[in-house]
Parts: C-alpha cells; sequence; structure tokens
C-alpha cells in the first residue's frame, strides 16, 4: 500500500491509500475535487492535471512526449506539471504528495 496526499486548491491535504490503478482512478474514487478525468485516462483532457513538488518528482518520473503536448495546451502549467492518468501507483509512490492545478 502506498499513502499518497492531494494538496486541494482549497489547501485541504487529503491522505489515501492505494496498491494499484493510476492516481487520477484513486483521486477521482475518492472526490478529490479538482481532478476531473474526463477522457478515462487516456491522456487526451487534462482534467487531471497535479503539480508535483521537486522533492517527489523522482518517485513520478517524467511525462511523456504525449503527455507534455497535452500539458503545453493546459492552464496553469509548471515544470513539475503531471497528468494523474499517467502516473501508476506502486509501492515507490508511498509518501508522494501532489498538488491539484486545475
Ligand atoms: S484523465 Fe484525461 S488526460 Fe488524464
Amino acid at each position: 500500500m502506498a499513502k499518497i496526499t492531494f494538496v486541494t486548491r482549497d489547501n485541504e491535504h487529503i491522505t489515501l491509500e492505494a496498491s494499484s490503478g493510476s492516481l487520477m482512478k484513486l483521486a477521482t474514487q475518492n472526490g478529490i475535487k479538482g481532478i476531473e478525468g474526463e477522457c478515462g485516462g487516456v491522456c487526451s483532457c487534462a482534467t487531471c492535471h497535479v503539480h508535483v513538488p521537486e522533492e517527489h518528482s523522482a518517485k513520478t518520473g517524467e511525462a511523456s512526449e504525449i503527455e507534455k503536448d497535452l500539458l503545453e495546451l493546459s492552464d496553469n502549467v509548471q515544470d513539475n506539471s503531471r497528468l494523474c492518468c499517467q502516473v501508476q501507483i506502486t509501492e515507490e509512490l508511498d509518501g508522494l504528495v501532489v498538488h491539484v492545478a486545475n
């Protein structure tokens, strides 16, 4: 199990536990505000945009080229932006904190 904390735009900190699936699914199944997952996780809507603090970026790895292309069209993009449907939950993500960007 990995504990993952979502920080909403209202600065709510919500910690959830999971062992598989994507961060987007975890967020939408638990009603995290600002994560919509409209495309179902196929990297075509950007409604799952999060910012990953630098100290956690090694856990989530690099965005793919397709993900980067979609992020370029999104609001509030930063160097640490990720589309959380593209981040799969593993034990290595334990302790991860992500900030909802939308
Ligand atoms: S859910 Fe659509 S890009 Fe992530």
